[in-house]
């Protein structure tokens, strides 16, 4: 595995993504909204190169400074710069379609029920999780995994409440949505 120890981070995903990886099937298609550095997104990638499994894996980010959110929190401003160096220096580029925008605006160009995996980690605001999880739905499969980051947050729990979800805690913070046709 490739080291990710110099970017900055907010979570020890790892545990839930190489479970995740374990679940899912061959040929099957992930989408993860919130990128920053790439901790999450360069560690998913490098377990797709490492495993046997085909998945399609997009991920997408504002990668700018625009964005409510960004305004909220001391982001480095050299995120995209970060990321991509490292996208390019890992030799994950193969592994990784990355998009640049608005998670809603992305996430609507795909076809309805197209993924296997969608993880939420975008604007944590109440309002926007909630729009991201009623899109997330959408483009999930019958049984697709839903899952997200920093269920410890008041403005999260919100926006899954708001869209009548259930979910199960997992270590590093994250949540996953139980619905009666999630698999496991
Ligand atoms: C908590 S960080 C992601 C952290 C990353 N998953 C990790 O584990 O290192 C949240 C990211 O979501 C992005 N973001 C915020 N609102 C967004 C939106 N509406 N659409 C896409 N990305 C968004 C921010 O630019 C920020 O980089």
């Amino acid at each position: 595995m490739i080291d990710l120890s110099h970017i900055d981070t907010w979570i020890p995903f790892r545990e839930y993504y190489s479970l995740v990886y374990g679940r899912l099937q061959n040929n099957s298609r992930a989408f993860e909204i919130g990128v920053y550095k790439g901790a999450s997104t360069l560690y998913f990638a490098d377990l797709i190169r490492c495993g046997k499994k085909s998945i399609e894996f997009h991920c997408c980010d504002l990668f700018s400074l625009d964005g409510d959110y960004q305004k909220t929190k001391k982001y480095d401003l050299n995120y995209w710069e970060s990321f991509y160096k490292d996208v390019s220096r890992f030799g994950l580029k193969n592994y990784i379609n990355i998009h640049k925008g608005n998670s809603l605006n992305i996430l609507s160009t795909f076809p309805d029920k197209y993924f296997d995996f969608i993880y939420i980690d975008g604007d944590h605001r109440c309002e926007p999780v909630f729009a991201d999880v009623l899109m997330s739905l959408k483009k999930l499969r019958s049984g697709g995994i839903l899952a997200g980051h920093d269920e410890s947050w008041k403005s999260v729990r919100c926006g899954l409440r708001k869209a009548n979800l259930c979910w199960n805690k997992f270590p590093g913070n994250v949540w996953e949505a139980l619905t009666k046709k999630t698999f496991i």
